[in-house]
């Protein structure tokens, strides 16, 4: 028997000073994408930026529904539209800001396990990691290497390359 320990490090930035431009670019893209949401049952607005290595960037928010299970999550509707729009390109990074109604969020709002394992096989499938860039409203941003980081142990079926 053996005990396994796993260690999960990441960056906090105080302020938008210890960032590269295109972070801050990001940060702000996924702030704008906000706007964008619709959020009438939680009230709760979250915007993603994903940042393509070509230099493209696309965008998505959350998108509710009166039967929730439907409601889709920001992360995972910009890696939908930057996978369609973009398909051959790397992803390079994921900007991911929230806005509650009655309430500062001054701390970095977390992708859920759903968010995390559909960005996981993104990163696997094009064998380059997602770097994660984590906001609230204002306050200090997370700065994660890669996916895997947030979901040790995580559920992954090779394809082998397959395409389809
Ligand atoms: N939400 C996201 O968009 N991303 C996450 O990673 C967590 C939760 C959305 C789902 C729902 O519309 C709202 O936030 C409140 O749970």
């Amino acid at each position: 028997m053996r005990t396994i320990e796993e260690v999960f490090r990441y960056k906090q930035h105080d302020s938008y000073e210890t960032l590269e431009a295109w972070q801050r670019a990001l940060l702000i893209y996924a702030w704008e994408a906000l706007s964008t949401a619709y959020a009438p049952y939680s009230r709760f607005r979250v915007g993603a930026a994903v940042q393509l290595d070509h230099g493209q960037i696309v965008t998505g928010s959350n998108q509710e529904n009166a039967s929730s299970p439907a409601g889709l999550c920001a992360e995972r509707t910009a890696l939908a539209v930057a996978v369609m729009t973009y398909p051959n390109r790397i992803i390079k990074a994921i900007a991911i800001r929230a806005s509650a109604e009655n309430e500062l969020l001054a701390q970095p709002v977390a992708p859920c396990g759903i968010c995390r394992q559909a960005l996981l096989e993104q990163e696997q499938r094009q064998n380059h990691a997602i770097q994660l860039l984590l906001q609230g409203a204002a306050g200090p941003i997370a700065e994660i290497s890669s996916v895997k980081d947030m979901l040790p142990l995580y559920f992954w079926r090779n394809t082998g390359g397959r395409k389809y």
